[in-house]
C-alpha cells in the first residue's frame, strides 16, 4: 500500500500551514463557493482563528492583491483590479481607428468591465450599473443593451451572429425570453446604434498579438468619465459600493 499523501492531502496540509502562519484569514463570499459547486455552510471564522489566534479576518485590503491608491480612479481599477483588459483596449482602439465618437469609444472601452472585474452572468447590466453615475446616460445604456444585442444579427450594418458563440454555446442555443424582449426594446430605441457599435467593435477584437495601450485613452476617459474627487468607491454614488467590493473583494463584512 502506498502511504504517500495524495495531492489533495498535500494541498490541505499546505493550506493549514499557511493559515497558521499568515496573520489574516480569508473567508470567501458565497458567490465564490457557489462557483465551485460548493453548497456546504460557510467556514467558521472563530474556529479558524482558534488555530491561529493572532490572525484576523480581512476588514479592508487583501495583501495578495495589488495595493490601490487612497483615492482610486477608473484607470487605477484598470491597472490594479481588472483582469485581461486587452479585449477592452482592442475594442476601444478599433472604435477609435474607425473614427467613432468619444461616447462610442468610451462605451467600447467599458463594455465588459462587468466580466473583467466582477461576474459574467448579465455582465452588461452589472457593468452599466457600475458606470451609470459617472458617464453620459447614452454610454451606460449602450453598455447595458450590448448584453442582448450581441445575440442578434443586423445585416443593415454587417453584424452577423458571432461564429464563436456557435462554438461556445452550441448550435441550438436560443437567447432566453428576457434577452429577446430586451433586444426588441433596444432595436426601437434612439440610441440603438451606439449599443450596436459596441457589438460591431467587439467581435473583431480578439487578436492576442495586437498592441494596445491604456494610456491612449487617458484623455477620452478624462473628458467623459466624471472621476469623483473622493476616489471611485468613496463617493457615495448609487454604485460606489460596487467599486468598493471590487477594491476589497474579500472583506469579511
Ligand atoms: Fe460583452
Ligand atoms: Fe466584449
Amino acid at each position: 500500500m502506498n502511504d504517500q499523501p495524495t495531492l489533495s492531502q498535500r494541498a490541505d496540509a499546505l493550506e493549514e500551514k499557511m493559515s497558521r502562519e499568515l496573520d489574516y484569514i480569508v473567508i470567501k463570499s458565497r458567490l465564490y463557493s457557489m462557483a465551485e459547486g460548493d453548497m456546504s455552510p460557510p467556514p467558521n471564522a472563530a474556529a479558524l482563528m482558534a488555530a491561529n489566534p493572532n490572525a484576523r479576518v480581512l476588514m479592508g485590503d487583501d495583501p495578495r492583491l495589488p495595493q490601490m491608491p487612497e483615492k482610486p480612479t477608473l484607470m487605477d481599477y484598470f491597472r490594479c483590479r481588472f483582469a485581461s483588459t486587452s479585449h477592452l483596449l482592442q475594442s476601444a482602439t478599433h472604435a477609435l481607428k474607425a473614427g467613432h465618437s468619444e461616447k462610442v469609444v468610451l462605451a467600447c472601452l467599458l463594455h465588459d468591465i462587468g466580466v473583467v472585474s466582477f461576474i459574467r452572468c448579465d455582465h452588461g447590466y452589472w457593468g452599466a450599473q457600475m458606470i451609470e453615475p459617472y458617464v453620459d446616460e447614452e454610454v451606460a445604456w449602450a453598455v447595458k443593451m450590448h448584453q442582448a444585442l450581441r445575440f442578434f444579427p443586423d445585416e443593415s450594418v454587417g453584424y452577423t451572429y458571432p461564429e464563436m458563440y456557435r462554438k461556445l454555446f452550441g448550435p441550438n442555443y436560443k437567447p432566453e425570453p428576457y434577452i429577446v424582449a430586451e433586444y426588441e426594446r433596444a432595436r426601437n430605441h434612439k440610441w440603438y446604434m451606439t449599443s450596436r457599435l459596441i457589438t460591431m467593435n467587439d467581435v473583431y477584437s480578439f487578436d492576442p498579438s495586437a498592441k494596445v495601450n491604456l494610456d491612449d485613452f487617458v484623455d477620452i476617459v478624462g473628458r467623459n468619465f466624471k472621476q469623483p474627487k473622493e476616489g471611485l468607491g468613496w463617493d457615495n454614488s448609487p454604485s460606489a459600493h460596487m467599486w468598493r467590493t471590487i477594491m476589497w473583494p474579500t472583506r469579511f463584512l
